[in-house]
């Protein structure tokens, strides 16, 4: 791509504090259209209106505005305000050169002092609250029955009213729980797209691990409101064709991490779970990011806009038999997660495999205060302030990268704006791992740190062969109320800079790797 076209896109699009406008995207309506205008033909909604936008088919998403003072303003402000603050070292491309050469090319052996802008998850990363840091204070360390299990029992039930609810110190000791209890050898679990330690574990079990997302989930420049539905046919012929005794659960992602950080409507998890009644198979919901996709249900699915996020949330449940959790993510802590169900068998022996890999049933694999931090966190991530704040930053740097002309998987997701490696790189073929060669650029040229999600973490099979990943992307994965709108700013100007060079950049090659889950310890070097 040419630098000059970049440029010119650059220019033409951003407002007079050189940031993109609202309607950056819009040619139609950039120059005269007035912020409170018309709305867009309908259908042209995601493309044209990001969220918060007073245009447009999103104009429900505004509703709220209508409190004094907040319905002048085309900004979304960060909802909070900072008291305590890391600073971050300056480093030189000379520097991370070296620096990336000794981490063997994988970004996730660098030492995350080296790292300026660290976009390689929103995992466990975000920033707490003062009334989560109060209840860390507060939180009590008895071995059993400690009332901050029964306040983080209280806060997950709230929004999660299943029978049983089993925390666990992450979302993938949930799962590495469940699936030795239901997976094996000759299960197929079906998802929409299964996340990497989600996968890893229910093929550890010996169990397959089957992805059905609808085809549109799968082409990252095609535009979706819900990119991360199941594809409910597949799903159907899968159980046909495996047979209904070998599929022990029905899982679906969201949002769907690995397929964009693309949300699942309301309708498509009761279309799942009318296969599932049809066959008897019970719904399970990796939710790790279930407040952001209740806030795009709320955006995006007919009948929502005037619903509040707690109930969407609830009628999510509703549709589920069980969930397991990262709280990582939309708990809004640092650590911790949970398992939550309804059937009393399944609870009873996970409940016992806790016990022996986790710790009692009322703290799982953590501390009181981290319990403390989660009760608090979900009651912060379902307002509605924050909720919008955080679909519309990672929307504003997706946008500005999309206005750039460089490929990202559209609509932007929840979570995380992910660069389409294969499209800015074509001269990079799948197994020289374009998705590599651009995080490594990256970071060499502006110290950001972001993921490959392609051949790297998808493409090893257990039988130790090797085949392209569907899709070839780099995610930049936006930590929650940690970066300020200048870092983001900054980060668009480094991928404009090293998009503008693309065809500079050479492919990978592995020159170590495990036997499973290679992306997080694998060596590469540049190929000549
Ligand atoms: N499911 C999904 C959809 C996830 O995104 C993750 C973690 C997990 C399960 C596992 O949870 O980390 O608490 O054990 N995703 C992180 C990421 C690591 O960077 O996307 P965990």
């Amino acid at each position: 791509m040419a630098a000059a076209a970049i440029g010119a896109a650059r220019r033409s699009r951003r407002d007079l504090n050189g940031r993109p406008t609202c309607h950056a995207s819009h040619p139609q309506t950039a120059s005269k259209r007035p912020i409170t205008g018309a709305s867009c033909t309908a259908g042209a909604w995601m493309r044209h209106h990001p969220i918060g936008c007073t245009a447009g088919p999103n104009r429900g998403a505004v509703r709220d505005y209508h409190r004094p003072g907040m319905d002048r303003w085309q900004t979304i402000i960060e909802p909070f305000r900072i008291k305590s603050v890391e600073p971050i070292r300056l480093t030189t491309p000379e520097m991370r050169e070296a620096t990336l050469a000794e981490a063997g090319y994988n970004l996730f052996n660098l030492h995350a002092a080296d790292v300026l802008i660290d976009l390689l998850t929103d995992s466990g990363t975000g920033a707490m609250s003062a009334e989560q840091w109060a209840g860390i204070q507060r939180g009590d360390e008895s071995y059993a029955g400690s009332p901050s299990w029964f306040r983080f029992l209280d806060a997950v039930t709230e929004l999660w009213p299943f029978k049983h609810v089993i925390p666990t110190h992450q979302g993938r000791a949930a799962e590495k729980i469940l699936f030795s209890v239901i997976g094996g050898p000759g299960q197929v679990i079906p998802s929409n797209t299964h996340f990497d330690t989600t996968r890893a574990n229910v093929e550890f079990t010996g169990a397959e691990a089957v992805d059905v997302v609808i085809a549109e989930g799968r082409s990252p420049s095609t535009e979706h409101p819900f990119k991360g539905n199941m594809d409910v046919e597949a799903l159907d012929a899968l159980i046909l064709d495996r047979g209904v005794e070998n599929i022990p659960v029905v899982f679906v992602t969201i949002t769907n991490n690995s397929g964009g950080g693309q949300p699942v409507s309301l309708a498509n998890l009761r279309a799942v779970r009318a296969v599932c009644d049809r066959y008897g198979l019970p719904l399970f919901l990796d939710a790790c990011r279930f407040a952001e996709n209740a806030w795009f249900i709320k955006e995006r699915e007919d009948g929502y806009a005037d619903a509040a996020i707690p109930d969407i949330v609830r009628e999510m449940a509703a549709l589920a038999d069980g969930m397991t959790m990262s709280g990582k993510k939309d708990a809004l802590a640092n650590i911790g997660g949970w398992l939550a169900l309804d059937d009393d068998a399944w609870a009873e022996q996970c409940r016992n495999l806790l016990i022996l890999t986790e710790g009692f049933p009322t703290y799982g694999g953590l501390a009181g205060r981290d319990l403390e931090a989660m009760a608090a966190g979900l009651r912060e991530v379902v307002d509605e302030d924050y909720l919008r704040y955080r679909i519309r930053s990672t929307a504003y740097l997706g946008e500005a990268l999309l206005a750039s002309g460089i490929p990202c998987v559209r609509p932007i997701g929840g979570h995380a704006v992910y660069l389409d490696a294969a499209a800015l790189l074509p001269h990079i073929e799948p197994l020289a791992y374009p998705g590599q060669a651009l995080a490594c650029a990256l970071y060499r040229e502006g110290g950001i740190r972001g993921c490959e999600i392609g051949t790297v973490m998808f493409g090893q099979h257990p039988d130790g062969t090797e085949t392209p990943a569907a899709m070839e992307l780099v995610r930049l994965a936006i930590p929650r109320r940690v970066y300020t709108q200048s870092h983001i700013d900054y980060v668009i100007e480094v991928i404009r800079w090293v998009a503008g060079r693309s065809e500079t950049l050479r492919g990978m090659r592995i020159v170590e790797q495990p036997s499973t889950l290679r992306h997080f310890t694998a060596r590469f070097a540049p190929l000549a």
